[in-house]
């Protein structure tokens, strides 16, 4: 794991904890734009699900250091999403959408530290949800 320790990087997660509505927002934005089809799948009213992301974004946060609770939360969420029958190489593109939401709204604040940090953590849900999305 990356040591989140540096005042840069604090500032960073602050950012991205009080944007994270726009975050969440500009994901599914990215995410239909790249896999219109997975569109159809979401039943509940978007604003409700944005608040379900967004709050799992900073459940994700508080894991950056916190390997055990990150892989417990992979698999909840992974239990969650099963049956929708998403691919593994639309949950590739999922990634992309949320590493290029993050980048989007934190902008400069996205710093190669912070980027990494995310891409570590994303990677591990993503694979996990990936392993089971076949089931
Ligand atoms: C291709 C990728 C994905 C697809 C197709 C997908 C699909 C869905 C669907 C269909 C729901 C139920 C909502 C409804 O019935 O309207 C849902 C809920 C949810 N998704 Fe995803 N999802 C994807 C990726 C992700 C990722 C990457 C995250 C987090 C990093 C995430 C977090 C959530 C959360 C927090 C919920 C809310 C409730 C719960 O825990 O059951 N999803 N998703």
């Amino acid at each position: 794991m990356v040591p989140v320790n540096d005042r840069l990087s604090q500032e960073s997660f602050q950012q991205a904890f009080a944007q994270k509505a726009r975050i969440a927002a500009r994901f599914y934005e990215r995410l239909f734009e790249q896999t219109p089809e997975l569109q159809s799948l979401f039943h509940n009213d978007q604003r409700h699900q944005q608040e379900m992301f967004a709050s799992l974004l900073v459940t994700v946060m508080r894991t950056f250091d916190k390997p055990d609770a990150l892989i417990a939360m992979a698999q909840r969420l992974s239990r969650a999403h099963k049956g929708y029958g998403v691919t593994p190489e639309q949950y590739a593109k999922a990634e992309g959408a949320l590493i290029g939401a993050l980048r989007d709204v934190l902008q400069e604040k996205f710093t190669p530290t912070v980027e990494e940090a995310w891409r570590r953590a994303i990677q591990v849900l993503i694979t996990c949800m990936a392993d089971r999305g076949a089931d």
